[in-house]
């Protein structure tokens, strides 16, 4: 059986000083053994805070793991702005791919995820690929799908685990070696609801994984 993936997206928030207070508090609250022995947690900051990341887990020995939320769809070279999965991979193990907030926001296409995920897979990331909906082509080589339908992002409003769980399905049918999460609006109060139906492998928790000792609950209640 595989471990559970429990992923904080904190988005475009927080500055350096409330990144440490985030980590401070996350520390605090000590993880059983118990509860994260068959949990892959990963924190996805931006950009300008995976160097403090990195090093505060490491220098206090936390058992998580990293994501970038984006990557560029450049290798080195002149693209004033961007960063790209061989610098990404000096502080994380993995990076989201096609979020609906970078398709709604930044227009960016499907054609462009694709082309994203096979450079940061060729740089050795491991891709959580989001998806809106039951039909989205998925690129070679992708192993974890979050499935994020639109309007449960930010708005309260959580699929019900029962649908999140058939769409999770029709992934599974298409290749049975995919790991579906599920993510919107998911809080402690309902995580489980999501994590104990059989087809979901985890969750990928936005606005309530900014306070540090929700996103525990949620880790403890998966
Ligand atoms: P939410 O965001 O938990 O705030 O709905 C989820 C996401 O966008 O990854």
């Amino acid at each position: 059986m595989s471990k559970l993936f429990i992923v904080a997206n904190l988005k475009s928030n927080k500055n350096e000083n409330e990144a440490k207070t985030w980590l401070e508090a996350f520390k605090k609250i000590t993880l059983s053994q118990e509860i994260i022995s068959d949990k892959e947690v990963i924190i996805s900051p931006s950009f300008i805070h995976l160097n403090l990341f990195r090093d505060f887990i490491l220098q206090n020995n936390l058992p998580v793991k990293l994501a970038a939320q984006n990557s560029s769809l450049f290798g080195d070279g002149p693209y004033t702005g961007e960063v790209n999965a061989k610098q990404i991979k000096d502080y994380a193990d993995y990076v989201l791919v096609g979020h609906s907030e970078r398709r709604s926001n930044f227009n960016e296409s499907e054609e462009l995820f694709f082309k994203k995920t096979d450079i940061a897979i060729a740089q050795g990331l491991n891709c959580i690929y989001c998806v809106q909906g039951k039909d989205s082509k998925i690129p070679a080589g992708i192993k974890l799908i979050a499935y994020e339908p639109v309007f449960a992002i930010g708005s309260g409003n959580p699929d019900t685990p029962e649908n999140a769980d058939t769409i999770a399905k029709n992934y599974l049918d298409i290749n049975n070696s995919y790991l579906v999460l599920y993510g919107g609006s998911v809080t402690s109060q309902n995580v489980a609801s999501f994590t104990k139906k059989e087809n979901i492998k985890g969750v990928l928790v936005g606005g309530a994984s900014l306070d540090p000792e929700e996103f525990i609950k949620i880790i403890e209640n998966a």
